[in-house]
Protein backbone atom coordinates (compact mmCIF):
# COMPACT_ATOMS: atom_id res chain seq x y z
CA UNK A 1 0.00 0.00 0.00
CA UNK A 2 1.44 3.25 -0.91
CA UNK A 3 1.41 6.19 1.73
CA UNK A 4 1.21 9.59 1.11
CA UNK A 5 0.57 12.98 2.89
CA UNK A 6 -1.95 14.66 2.17
CA UNK A 7 -1.73 18.06 0.37
CA UNK A 8 -2.77 20.09 3.52
CA UNK A 9 0.72 18.40 4.47
CA UNK A 10 3.18 20.26 2.64
CA UNK A 11 1.62 23.68 4.38
CA UNK A 12 3.46 21.98 7.93
CA UNK A 13 7.19 22.35 7.47
CA UNK A 14 9.67 20.39 9.60
CA UNK A 15 10.32 22.54 12.59
CA UNK A 16 14.38 23.98 12.68
CA UNK A 17 14.33 22.89 16.61
CA UNK A 18 15.20 18.99 16.30
CA UNK A 19 18.28 20.09 13.45
CA UNK A 20 19.22 22.63 16.11
CA UNK A 21 19.35 19.61 18.37
CA UNK A 22 20.86 17.35 16.46
CA UNK A 23 23.77 20.39 15.61
CA UNK A 24 23.99 20.84 19.61
CA UNK A 25 24.58 16.96 20.08
CA UNK A 26 27.32 17.08 17.79
CA UNK A 27 29.15 19.74 19.49
CA UNK A 28 28.39 18.48 22.82
CA UNK A 29 30.03 14.97 22.00
CA UNK A 30 32.99 16.69 21.26
CA UNK A 31 33.27 17.21 24.98
CA UNK A 32 31.81 20.91 25.28
CA UNK A 33 29.37 21.82 27.70
CA UNK A 34 26.03 22.99 25.84
CA UNK A 35 23.81 26.26 27.18
CA UNK A 36 20.86 25.35 25.97
CA UNK A 37 18.61 28.93 25.47
CA UNK A 38 16.53 27.53 22.47
CA UNK A 39 13.34 26.71 23.69
CA UNK A 40 10.44 28.59 25.68
CA UNK A 41 10.84 25.91 28.46
CA UNK A 42 10.68 26.92 31.99
CA UNK A 43 13.32 26.04 34.21
CA UNK A 44 11.89 26.31 37.33
CA UNK A 45 9.47 24.31 39.20
CA UNK A 46 6.22 24.75 39.52
CA UNK A 47 5.30 25.62 42.72
CA UNK A 48 5.11 23.17 45.30
CA UNK A 49 1.49 23.82 46.47
CA UNK A 50 0.79 23.25 43.09
CA UNK A 51 2.69 19.97 42.55
CA UNK A 52 1.09 19.00 46.18
CA UNK A 53 -2.23 19.43 44.76
CA UNK A 54 -1.48 17.54 41.78
CA UNK A 55 -0.18 14.59 43.84
CA UNK A 56 -3.17 14.42 46.40
CA UNK A 57 -5.65 14.18 43.70
CA UNK A 58 -4.12 11.78 41.15
CA UNK A 59 -3.98 9.52 44.41
CA UNK A 60 -8.12 9.56 44.36
CA UNK A 61 -9.80 6.74 43.06
CA UNK A 62 -12.14 8.77 41.30
CA UNK A 63 -9.83 11.40 40.06
CA UNK A 64 -9.95 9.41 36.35
CA UNK A 65 -13.09 10.26 34.55
CA UNK A 66 -13.37 12.18 31.55
CA UNK A 67 -13.59 15.82 32.40
CA UNK A 68 -15.12 17.08 29.79
CA UNK A 69 -14.00 20.80 29.63
CA UNK A 70 -13.01 22.87 32.53
CA UNK A 71 -14.92 22.17 35.84
CA UNK A 72 -16.07 25.20 37.84
CA UNK A 73 -13.61 25.38 40.47
CA UNK A 74 -11.21 26.19 37.04
CA UNK A 75 -13.56 28.77 35.38
CA UNK A 76 -13.87 30.57 39.14
CA UNK A 77 -10.06 30.60 39.43
CA UNK A 78 -9.71 32.29 35.72
CA UNK A 79 -12.31 34.66 36.27
CA UNK A 80 -11.09 35.80 40.11
CA UNK A 81 -7.60 35.92 38.62
CA UNK A 82 -8.81 38.15 35.73
CA UNK A 83 -10.58 40.47 38.46
CA UNK A 84 -7.67 40.56 40.82
CA UNK A 85 -4.67 41.36 38.08
CA UNK A 86 -6.79 42.87 36.17
CA UNK A 87 -9.99 44.42 36.82
CA UNK A 88 -11.96 42.37 34.15
CA UNK A 89 -15.34 40.74 35.31
CA UNK A 90 -15.60 37.60 33.22
CA UNK A 91 -18.96 34.73 34.29
CA UNK A 92 -16.96 31.53 34.58
CA UNK A 93 -19.93 29.85 33.19
CA UNK A 94 -19.90 31.89 29.40
CA UNK A 95 -16.71 33.70 29.04
CA UNK A 96 -13.65 31.03 29.67
CA UNK A 97 -13.26 27.75 28.19
CA UNK A 98 -10.52 25.57 29.10
CA UNK A 99 -8.05 24.81 26.14
CA UNK A 100 -5.44 21.67 26.60
CA UNK A 101 -2.75 24.16 26.72
CA UNK A 102 -3.26 27.64 24.21
CA UNK A 103 -0.91 25.58 21.39
CA UNK A 104 -4.02 23.10 21.03
CA UNK A 105 -6.42 26.18 21.59
CA UNK A 106 -4.54 28.22 18.68
CA UNK A 107 -4.27 25.87 15.96
CA UNK A 108 -8.23 25.09 16.09
CA UNK A 109 -9.35 28.54 17.14
CA UNK A 110 -9.28 29.69 13.34
CA UNK A 111 -10.85 26.41 12.19
CA UNK A 112 -14.37 27.33 14.62
CA UNK A 113 -14.05 31.17 13.46
CA UNK A 114 -12.58 31.52 9.42
CA UNK A 115 -13.96 29.87 6.44
CA UNK A 116 -11.58 28.74 3.55
CA UNK A 117 -10.17 31.84 1.81
CA UNK A 118 -10.68 33.95 4.81
CA UNK A 119 -7.38 36.05 5.98
CA UNK A 120 -6.28 36.05 9.30
CA UNK A 121 -4.24 39.00 10.42
CA UNK A 122 -0.81 38.04 12.41
CA UNK A 123 2.42 39.72 12.58
CA UNK A 124 5.90 39.11 11.23
CA UNK A 125 7.63 37.29 13.13
CA UNK A 126 5.19 35.36 15.29
CA UNK A 127 4.73 32.54 16.74
CA UNK A 128 4.52 29.68 14.56
CA UNK A 129 1.17 28.11 16.11
CA UNK A 130 -0.85 30.76 14.44
CA UNK A 131 0.37 29.98 10.89
CA UNK A 132 -0.42 26.27 11.63
CA UNK A 133 -3.89 27.36 12.47
CA UNK A 134 -4.29 29.10 9.30
CA UNK A 135 -3.40 26.25 7.70
CA UNK A 136 -5.36 24.34 9.69
CA UNK A 137 -8.24 26.31 9.00
CA UNK A 138 -7.41 26.63 5.25
CA UNK A 139 -7.42 30.23 5.67
CA UNK A 140 -4.91 32.52 4.08
CA UNK A 141 -2.63 34.54 6.17
CA UNK A 142 -1.50 38.02 6.41
CA UNK A 143 1.58 38.91 8.24
CA UNK A 144 1.99 42.74 9.25
CA UNK A 145 6.02 43.34 9.79
CA UNK A 146 7.12 44.00 13.09
CA UNK A 147 10.33 46.39 12.67
CA UNK A 148 12.05 49.08 14.50
CA UNK A 149 10.52 51.39 12.80
CA UNK A 150 7.05 51.05 14.01
CA UNK A 151 8.40 50.21 17.28
CA UNK A 152 7.65 46.60 16.56
CA UNK A 153 4.39 46.99 16.87
CA UNK A 154 1.85 46.17 14.04
CA UNK A 155 0.85 49.35 12.09
CA UNK A 156 -3.12 48.89 11.02
CA UNK A 157 -2.89 51.70 8.94
CA UNK A 158 -0.53 50.00 6.50
CA UNK A 159 -3.03 47.20 5.41
CA UNK A 160 -4.84 47.35 2.22
CA UNK A 161 -8.31 47.84 2.59
CA UNK A 162 -8.92 45.08 0.39
CA UNK A 163 -7.36 42.68 2.86
CA UNK A 164 -9.29 44.38 6.18
CA UNK A 165 -12.96 43.22 3.97
CA UNK A 166 -12.05 39.94 3.59
CA UNK A 167 -10.29 39.54 7.13
CA UNK A 168 -12.05 37.40 10.16
CA UNK A 169 -9.41 37.15 12.78
CA UNK A 170 -6.47 39.67 14.11
CA UNK A 171 -3.94 37.55 15.96
CA UNK A 172 -1.16 39.40 18.51
CA UNK A 173 1.02 38.55 21.41
CA UNK A 174 2.37 41.30 23.34
CA UNK A 175 4.34 40.67 25.23
CA UNK A 176 5.37 38.47 22.18
CA UNK A 177 7.65 35.32 21.30
CA UNK A 178 10.01 35.74 19.42
CA UNK A 179 9.50 39.99 20.19
CA UNK A 180 8.96 40.63 23.56
CA UNK A 181 7.49 44.95 22.66
CA UNK A 182 4.67 45.48 25.49
CA UNK A 183 0.91 46.71 24.73
CA UNK A 184 -0.09 49.75 25.76
CA UNK A 185 -3.71 50.46 26.43
CA UNK A 186 -3.71 53.24 23.79
CA UNK A 187 -2.79 50.19 21.22
CA UNK A 188 -5.02 47.91 23.13
CA UNK A 189 -7.91 50.77 22.19
CA UNK A 190 -6.71 51.16 18.79
CA UNK A 191 -7.09 47.56 18.10
CA UNK A 192 -10.57 47.70 19.28
CA UNK A 193 -11.47 50.33 17.04
CA UNK A 194 -9.92 48.79 14.17
CA UNK A 195 -11.38 45.97 15.01
CA UNK A 196 -15.09 47.07 15.38
CA UNK A 197 -14.43 48.72 11.99
CA UNK A 198 -13.69 45.73 9.62
CA UNK A 199 -15.82 43.50 12.15
CA UNK A 200 -12.33 41.61 12.57
CA UNK A 201 -12.56 39.13 15.61
CA UNK A 202 -9.70 39.79 17.90
CA UNK A 203 -7.10 36.73 19.58
CA UNK A 204 -4.64 38.09 22.19
CA UNK A 205 -2.51 35.46 23.32
CA UNK A 206 -1.30 36.83 26.23
CA UNK A 207 0.96 33.71 27.23
CA UNK A 208 3.74 36.02 28.89
CA UNK A 209 1.35 38.02 30.67
CA UNK A 210 3.56 37.53 34.11
CA UNK A 211 7.50 38.15 32.75
CA UNK A 212 7.45 41.03 33.35
CA UNK A 213 10.67 43.61 35.14
CA UNK A 214 10.01 46.62 35.38
CA UNK A 215 7.07 46.45 37.76
CA UNK A 216 4.52 47.64 35.60
CA UNK A 217 2.29 44.37 34.05
CA UNK A 218 1.60 43.77 30.61
CA UNK A 219 -1.80 44.84 30.32
CA UNK A 220 -4.64 42.01 29.55
CA UNK A 221 -6.87 43.24 25.98
CA UNK A 222 -9.78 42.51 27.87
CA UNK A 223 -9.10 45.36 30.00
CA UNK A 224 -9.46 47.65 26.39
CA UNK A 225 -12.92 49.72 26.61
CA UNK A 226 -15.22 47.65 24.08
CA UNK A 227 -12.28 44.11 24.10
CA UNK A 228 -15.66 41.60 25.30
CA UNK A 229 -17.32 42.70 22.31
CA UNK A 230 -14.87 42.25 19.63
CA UNK A 231 -12.43 39.72 21.47
CA UNK A 232 -10.68 37.22 23.64
CA UNK A 233 -7.40 36.17 25.10
CA UNK A 234 -5.89 33.14 25.26
CA UNK A 235 -3.38 32.33 28.08
CA UNK A 236 -1.65 29.45 29.43
CA UNK A 237 0.00 28.24 32.75
CA UNK A 238 2.75 26.83 31.32
CA UNK A 239 5.22 29.60 31.53
CA UNK A 240 3.76 31.97 33.90
CA UNK A 241 3.03 28.67 36.43
CA UNK A 242 6.40 26.62 35.31
CA UNK A 243 3.54 24.13 34.10
CA UNK A 244 4.28 23.56 30.46
CA UNK A 245 4.07 19.68 30.28
CA UNK A 246 0.63 19.56 32.39
CA UNK A 247 -0.93 21.08 29.33
CA UNK A 248 -3.67 23.59 30.69
CA UNK A 249 -4.48 26.91 29.10
CA UNK A 250 -8.14 28.74 29.19
CA UNK A 251 -9.19 31.61 26.72
CA UNK A 252 -11.15 33.78 27.91
CA UNK A 253 -13.46 36.87 26.77
CA UNK A 254 -16.48 37.16 24.23
CA UNK A 255 -19.07 34.80 25.43
CA UNK A 256 -20.41 34.04 21.50
CA UNK A 257 -17.24 33.29 20.56
CA UNK A 258 -16.60 31.26 23.30
CA UNK A 259 -19.55 29.10 22.56
CA UNK A 260 -18.38 28.54 19.39
CA UNK A 261 -15.10 27.20 20.39
CA UNK A 262 -17.02 24.85 22.77
CA UNK A 263 -18.89 23.23 19.92
CA UNK A 264 -15.95 22.59 17.91
CA UNK A 265 -13.90 21.29 21.17
CA UNK A 266 -16.56 19.10 22.03
CA UNK A 267 -15.76 17.25 18.80
CA UNK A 268 -12.62 17.45 19.78
CA UNK A 269 -11.17 16.33 23.01
CA UNK A 270 -12.93 14.98 26.31
CA UNK A 271 -11.00 17.70 29.10
CA UNK A 272 -7.55 17.86 30.89
CA UNK A 273 -7.58 15.34 33.91
CA UNK A 274 -9.28 16.94 36.62
CA UNK A 275 -5.91 16.56 39.22
CA UNK A 276 -4.27 19.19 37.12
CA UNK A 277 -7.18 21.54 37.03
CA UNK A 278 -7.27 21.70 40.80
CA UNK A 279 -3.07 22.56 40.60
CA UNK A 280 -4.26 24.83 38.22
CA UNK A 281 -6.79 26.70 40.62
CA UNK A 282 -4.34 26.51 43.35
CA UNK A 283 -1.89 27.93 41.26
CA UNK A 284 -4.32 30.89 40.13
CA UNK A 285 -5.33 31.31 43.69
CA UNK A 286 -1.71 32.23 44.75
CA UNK A 287 -0.65 33.47 41.57
CA UNK A 288 0.37 36.90 42.89
CA UNK A 289 3.50 35.18 44.98
CA UNK A 290 4.13 32.32 42.66
CA UNK A 291 4.78 35.04 40.17
CA UNK A 292 6.65 37.44 41.77
CA UNK A 293 9.01 34.69 42.70
CA UNK A 294 9.51 34.00 38.98
CA UNK A 295 9.86 38.15 37.87
CA UNK A 296 12.60 38.08 40.79
CA UNK A 297 14.50 35.56 39.02
CA UNK A 298 13.34 36.03 35.22
CA UNK A 299 14.13 40.09 35.91
CA UNK A 300 17.89 39.54 36.96
CA UNK A 301 18.30 37.21 33.80
CA UNK A 302 16.66 39.58 31.87
CA UNK A 303 19.20 42.41 32.73
CA UNK A 304 22.12 40.36 33.14
CA UNK A 305 21.25 39.07 29.74
CA UNK A 306 20.00 42.16 27.73
CA UNK A 307 23.15 44.10 29.00
CA UNK A 308 25.86 42.03 28.37
CA UNK A 309 24.76 41.55 24.83
CA UNK A 310 25.09 45.18 24.64
CA UNK A 311 28.41 45.26 25.72
CA UNK A 312 29.90 43.15 23.04
CA UNK A 313 28.21 45.12 20.48
CA UNK A 314 24.71 43.51 19.99
CA UNK A 315 21.83 45.49 18.96
CA UNK A 316 18.91 44.35 21.52
CA UNK A 317 15.26 45.16 21.10
CA UNK A 318 14.28 47.55 24.24
CA UNK A 319 11.79 45.70 26.64
CA UNK A 320 10.59 45.71 30.07
CA UNK A 321 8.49 42.01 29.03
CA UNK A 322 8.81 38.48 27.82
CA UNK A 323 10.61 35.47 28.62
CA UNK A 324 13.08 35.85 25.96
CA UNK A 325 15.79 38.69 24.36
CA UNK A 326 15.58 39.49 20.69
CA UNK A 327 18.43 40.76 19.31
CA UNK A 328 20.44 41.67 16.35
CA UNK A 329 24.13 39.99 15.96
CA UNK A 330 27.61 42.11 15.01
CA UNK A 331 28.03 39.55 13.08
CA UNK A 332 25.87 40.55 9.62
CA UNK A 333 28.30 38.56 7.01
CA UNK A 334 25.79 35.49 8.37
CA UNK A 335 22.18 35.00 7.71
CA UNK A 336 20.71 34.33 11.03
CA UNK A 337 20.20 30.51 10.23
CA UNK A 338 23.60 30.37 9.35
CA UNK A 339 24.51 32.50 12.12
CA UNK A 340 22.82 30.33 14.95
CA UNK A 341 24.38 26.53 13.25
CA UNK A 342 27.94 28.72 13.70
CA UNK A 343 27.12 29.99 17.47
CA UNK A 344 26.89 25.97 18.19
CA UNK A 345 29.91 25.11 16.56
CA UNK A 346 32.18 27.87 17.74
CA UNK A 347 30.48 28.17 21.76
CA UNK A 348 28.13 25.46 22.59
CA UNK A 349 25.72 28.38 22.92
CA UNK A 350 22.23 27.02 21.66
CA UNK A 351 19.86 29.69 20.16
CA UNK A 352 17.70 30.18 17.36
CA UNK A 353 17.08 31.93 14.19
CA UNK A 354 14.84 34.60 13.85
CA UNK A 355 13.49 34.14 10.35
CA UNK A 356 12.02 30.82 11.62
CA UNK A 357 9.02 33.32 12.67
CA UNK A 358 8.98 34.94 9.64
CA UNK A 359 10.71 36.58 7.40
CA UNK A 360 10.88 39.96 9.18
CA UNK A 361 13.02 37.90 11.58
CA UNK A 362 15.66 37.95 9.23
CA UNK A 363 19.09 38.72 10.52
CA UNK A 364 17.82 38.42 14.73
CA UNK A 365 18.05 36.03 17.05
CA UNK A 366 15.86 34.61 19.96
CA UNK A 367 17.69 33.90 23.32
CA UNK A 368 15.29 32.23 25.81
CA UNK A 369 16.20 33.64 29.17
CA UNK A 370 15.95 29.67 30.61
CA UNK A 371 18.96 29.04 32.36
CA UNK A 372 20.32 30.27 35.50
CA UNK A 373 21.99 33.68 35.88
CA UNK A 374 25.64 31.94 35.80
CA UNK A 375 25.38 29.88 33.09
CA UNK A 376 23.90 33.05 30.83
CA UNK A 377 26.52 35.06 32.14
CA UNK A 378 28.96 31.78 30.72
CA UNK A 379 26.86 32.43 27.22
CA UNK A 380 27.95 35.84 27.24
CA UNK A 381 31.13 34.90 27.61
CA UNK A 382 31.15 32.90 24.54
CA UNK A 383 29.43 34.43 22.77
CA UNK A 384 31.95 37.51 23.11
CA UNK A 385 34.94 35.29 21.59
CA UNK A 386 32.97 35.12 18.32
C1 LIG B 1 3.38 33.01 22.29
C2 LIG B 1 3.11 31.61 22.68
N1 LIG B 1 1.84 31.20 22.72
C3 LIG B 1 1.55 29.93 23.06
C4 LIG B 1 2.53 29.02 23.34
C5 LIG B 1 2.14 27.60 23.63
O1 LIG B 1 2.26 27.32 24.97
P1 LIG B 1 1.40 26.20 25.66
O2 LIG B 1 0.78 25.36 24.60
O3 LIG B 1 2.35 25.44 26.49
O4 LIG B 1 0.35 26.91 26.47
C6 LIG B 1 3.87 29.40 23.30
C7 LIG B 1 4.94 28.43 23.58
O5 LIG B 1 6.10 28.65 23.42
C8 LIG B 1 4.16 30.73 22.95
O6 LIG B 1 5.41 31.17 22.87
Amino acid sequence: MKIERSKLMAKFPKAIFGDLKAAANRKEATGIKLIDLSLGSPDLPPNEKVRMELSKQAALANSYGYTLGGTEKFNEAVANYYNRRSSVTLNPKTDIIQTMGSQEGLVHLPMALCNQGDIVLTTDPGYVAYEAGINMAQAEGYYMPLTSTNEFLPDFDAIPDEVCARAKLLILNLPGNPVPAMPSIAFFNKTVAFAKKHNIIVLHDAAYSEFYFDGSRPLSFLEAEGAMEVGIEINSLSKSFSLAGARIAYIAGNADIIKIIGELKSNLDYGTFRPIQDAAVVALDNAEEITEELRTVFSRRHKILANGLLNIGWEVVPSTGGMFVYAKYPQQQFNDIDFVYHVIEQTGVVIVPGSIFGKSGENYVRIALVQPEELIIEALERLATL
